[in-house]
C-alpha cells in the first residue's frame, strides 16, 4: 500500500529551510520511496495543511509499566500516546514486574509492541537481575533478544566495581550504559531539591548525589571505552562534566528532560505530588546550565522520562508519592513554543536533539528524511494553539505539570515505518 502525503513542508536538516513537496512512502518496504508532488501515483492521500514534515521523533526514555503495572500505562497505551506526540520510535525502561532482565520479557514487550501497531517500542535491558545491583545479567543475549541499551533506571548502580565490570561487558555487547546516576549515600529518603526542601519540610535531593555518580562512571567509561549515556541531566556540575568528558574523548551521550529545561523548584509552593521527579526540579541555575548545555550540544538529546502513575498514587502527597511525571505527548509542542518561537534555538537544533541525535546516540535507523531511508515522519502543525488538557490524553498518565499551559506544535500526523499511526482530527485521508 503507498500512501502520498500532500500538503506538507519538508525541514532541511542541514540549512533549516523549509520546503513543499509530497511524500510518496510504502508500508511493505517501510521506506520513503519518492520526494516529488501531486502526480506521484499513490493507493491513499493524506492531504495535509502546510504542516511540516519532521523525521519521527525517538524518545530514548520512557516508562511504560508493562509487565506489572498496567495500572499506570501498558504498552499499547503508551505507544499510542507515544504516536500522538509525534514519536515513531521509544525506547521502555526495565523497570518493570517482572523487570526486562531476560531474553523473554524483553519478547513479551516486542509483541505487545507489534499488537499495538502504534510507535515502536524498543527495550532497554537491565543492567543486574532484578535492578537489585548485584549481578549482571546477560548483555549478549539480552541484545540478541532485541535491547537497545542497558539500564537500571529508577536507581543508580551503588557498588562502582559492579559498574566497572557492566562497562566492560557492555562495550564487549556493543550496547550503551544509560545510567541513572543518583548515590543513594548522598540522596538517601531526599524527594526535592535544597530550597524546595526547606519551604516545605521535606528531605533533599542535593545536586552532588547526581554529579558524584557521573563523575565515577565517566572515570569508568574512559577506561573501557563503553558508551555511556547519561540519563536525565538536570545539574550545573553534572552537564560540566558532560562537557569536560566530551573534550576528553570519552564515549559519551546524555539527555535532558523539558521538565528540567522549562521548569525549576521554585513552582512547588505547595504539597503536590504532581511536581515530585528523580532527579527533582532544581534551581534557576541548573536549569539554565542544563539549557546551555542543550542549546551547545552538550546534552545531545531530549528524553521525556515519559513516568505514567496513577491519580490515586500521586494523590498521597510528595513524601508518599512516588516519583515520575508524564511527558510523551506534550514534549514538543512545550519545548517549540517556549524555547523555538522566543529564539532561544532553531526548529531544526530541535529535530535534531528530538530524532536525528537519538536515532544517532542509540543506533537506530530514521532520524532523517531521504528517499531510500526508513519512512517514520511526523507532520507537525506549527499554526494551532491548544492549552494542554491531560484529559486528552492517550497515556493512562495524566501527572504532568504543564496542564493548562498553552502550546503549539501538536502533531497532525505520524507515518512508523511506512503506516499511518496517529492522525488527529481534520486530517483527510482518501483511497
Ligand atoms: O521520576 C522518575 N520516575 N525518575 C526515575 O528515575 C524513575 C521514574 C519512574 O519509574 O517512575
Ligand atoms: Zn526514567
Amino acid at each position: 500500500m503507498k500512501l502520498r502525503i500532500d500538503g506538507g513542508r519538508i525541514l532541511d536538516l542541514v540549512d533549516g529551510s523549509l520546503t513543499s513537496a509530497s511524500l510518496l512512502v510504502d508500508d511493505q518496504s517501510g521506506l520513503i520511496e519518492a520526494i516529488g508532488d501531486v502526480s506521484l501515483p499513490a493507493d491513499r492521500v493524506l492531504t495535509l495543511h502546510n504542516e511540516v514534515l519532521l523525521p519521527g521523533f525517538i524518545d530514548v526514555h520512557v516508562h511504560l509499566r508493562d509487565p506489572g503495572f498496567e495500572d499506570k500505562e501498558t504498552i499499547a497505551t503508551g505507544a499510542r500516546a507515544a504516536a500522538a506526540g509525534g514519536f515513531t520510535q521509544i525506547a521502555c525502561m526495565p523497570n518493570t514486574n517482572p523487570p526486562l532482565d531476560e531474553p523473554g520479557v524483553l519478547k513479551y514487550v516486542r509483541d505487545q509492541a507489534e499488537a499495538a501497531g502504534a510507535s515502536q517500542v524498543l527495550p532497554i535491558a537491565a543492567i543486574t537481575k532484578s535492578q537489585k545491583g548485584g549481578e549482571l545479567t546477560d548483555f549478549a543475549a539480552l541484545k540478541e533478544a532485541g535491547a537497545v541499551a542497558l539500564s537500571d533506571d529508577g536507581k543508580g548502580v551503588q557498588n562502582g566495581a559492579l559498574m566497572l565490570a557492566a562497562l566492560e561487558a557492555a562495550a564487549k555487547a556493543g550496547l550503551p550504559v544509560a545510567i541513572h546516576a543518583e548515590d543513594e549515600s548522598l540522596s538517601g529518603k531526599g524527594v526535592l531539591n535544597k530550597a524546595a526542601a526547606k519551604r516545605l519540610g521535606l528531605p533533599e535531593i542535593p545536586g552532588a548525589a547526581e554529579s558524584a555518580m557521573i563523575a565515577r562512571d565517566i572515570l569508568l567509561a574512559a577506561e573501557t571505552g563503553a558508551h555511556l549515556h547519561v540519563c536525565h541531566v538536570s545539574v550545573e556540575s553534572a552537564v560540566a562534566l558532560v562537557r569536560w568528558a566530551k573534550q576528553r574523548g570519552v564515549r559519551i551521550t546524555a539527555e535532558v528532560t523539558p521538565h528540567h529545561l522549562l521548569l525549576t523548584d521554585d513552582i512547588i509552593t505547595r504539597d503536590d505530588a504532581v511536581y515530585k521527579v528523580n532527579p527533582p526540579l532544581r534551581g534557576e541555575r541548573d536549569r539554565l546550565a542544563c539549557l546551555e548545555g542543550f542549546l551547545d550540544g552538550t546534552l545531545d538529546v531530549v528524553a521525556t522520562d515519559h513516568a505514567p502513575h496513577t491519580q490515586g498514587e500521586k494523590e498521597q502527597g510528595i513524601a508518599a508519592a512516588p516519583f515520575g511525571m508524564v511527558g510523551i505527548e506534550t514534549v514538543f509542542p512545550l519545548l517549540y513554543t517556549y524555547l523555538v518561537l522566543p529564539g532561544l534555538m532553531s526548529l531544526r537544533d530541535l529535530t535534531l536533539r528530538m530524532s536525528t541525535q537519538p536515532a544517532q546516540a542509540f543506533s537506530l535507523r530514521g532520524g532523517v528524511i531521504r528517499v531510500g531511508g526508513v519512512a517514520d515522519i511526523t507532520a507537525v502543525d506549527l499554526e494551532q494553539e491548544r492549552v494542554i488538557d491531560p484529559a486528552g490524553f492517550y497515556s493512562k498518565g495524566h501527572n504532568t505539570p504543564f496542564a493548562g499551559w498553552p502550546a503549539t506544535g501538536f502533531s497532525s500526523a505520524t507515518i512508523s515505518r511506512g503506516k499511518l499511526i496517529h492522525t488527529s482530527e481534520g486530517v483527510e485521508l482518501s483511497e
